[in-house]
């Protein structure tokens, strides 16, 4: 039901006048105002999946902004990749899966052993779970229990051995990737509408006490964005369309913002913003990034 309404939307928007090509400039433009200063200088970052998306993204943007990071994330190739381009001094690749909590530590540990400190833990990883969202009595189980290991467990394990080398030097930024679909109900799967909640649910949980040992707690909720995820979730629900047009249905015809697409560069801004001292003040917040769709909730 809830993809049938989506596709109609679809439909309708095709007869809108926001052609692809049309958004070349803002594209250019939002690239050219990316900040070209040294907000993070000094800082170490471990950021969990880094190798794609969202994770790369702000890899590149904390980078550029003078931190060194580790990039922690179970897709080698791409992973050790990412790290190549950012150079050998700025970034490295571990392999890291945020289910296991024996490699979240050690991915903090790693930081550590190399930089001598973690400044800021992006618990970014995440996993759709079934795109397909199934009538309530076919929900798989199982898959509930693969998602919620990976976006909460991995979550909470990344809160916990952050805050085990940060708290003792009374500073840190623990960032954790939550969605507009834990704030409002969505089209996805319940079992990751029900992991992004639980990511918000620990930042809350955890603001108050971290903040009393220096260290700040936040959330970032993306709206969609053209990731590998995203690519793949709505890809199932419109089969037999391009790449190109699955591109377009998530940037254009579902976006909140006519004429300007939220790109995986604008959460790293998102982020980079969190990491900085510039929050110095600011914990326990949920910072949404999907041009007023969850606040409305008048999605197109
Ligand atoms: N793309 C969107 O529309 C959107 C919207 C809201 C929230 N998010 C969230 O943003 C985060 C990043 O996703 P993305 O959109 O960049 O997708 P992506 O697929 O490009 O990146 C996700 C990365 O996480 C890694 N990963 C998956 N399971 C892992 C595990 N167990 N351990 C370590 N790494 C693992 C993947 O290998 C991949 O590199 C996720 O938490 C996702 O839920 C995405």
């Amino acid at each position: 039901m809830f993809v049938r309404a989506l596709r109609s939307i679809v439909r309708e928007k095709k007869n809108g006048v926001i052609a692809p090509g049309s958004l070349g400039f803002v594209n250019a433009f939002s690239s050219a105002s990316a900040s070209q200063s040294q907000r993070l200088a000094g800082k170490v970052a471990v950021i969990t999946g880094g190798a794609s998306g969202i994770g790369k993204a702000t890899a590149v943007e904390f980078v550029r902004n003078g931190a060194k990071v580790i990039i922690a994330d179970v897709q080698d190739d791409l992973g050790h990749a990412v790290a190549t381009e950012l150079g050998p001094g700025a970034a490295c690749y571990t392999r890291c899966d945020v289910s296991d909590e024996a490699q979240v530590a050690a991915a903090v540990d790693l930081a550590v052993a190399r930089h001598g400190q973690l400044d800021v833990m992006f618990n970014n990883a995440g996993i759709g779970g079934n795109p397909v969202r199934p009538p309530l009595g076919a929900v798989d189980i199982a898959d509930f229990d693969r998602v919620m290991a990976t976006n909460a467990r991995g979550v909470l394990a990344g809160l916990k051995h952050a805050a085990r080398v940060m708290v003792p030097r009374r500073r840190g930024s623990i960032i954790c990737t939550a969605s507009t679909a834990g704030v409002v109900g969505t089209v996805v799967n319940p079992s990751y509408s029900a992991s992004k909640a639980a990511v918000l649910g620990l930042v809350r949980a955890m603001a108050a006490e971290m903040a009393r040992s220096g260290v700040r707690v936040n959330a970032i909720s993306p709206g969609a964005v053209a990731t590998p995820l995203a690519m793949e979730t709505f890809g199932s629900w419109f089969p037999g369309k391009s790449a190109e047009e699955i591109r377009r249905i998530i940037e254009v015809d579902v976006s909140s913002m006519d004429g300007t697409v939220l790109e995986p560069e604008d959460i790293a801004r998102a982020a980079l913003y969190l990491a900085s001292d510039e929050a110095k003040y600011v914990s326990g917040h949920n910072l949404i990034v999907d041009g007023g769709y969850a606040v409305s909730r008048t999605a197109k």
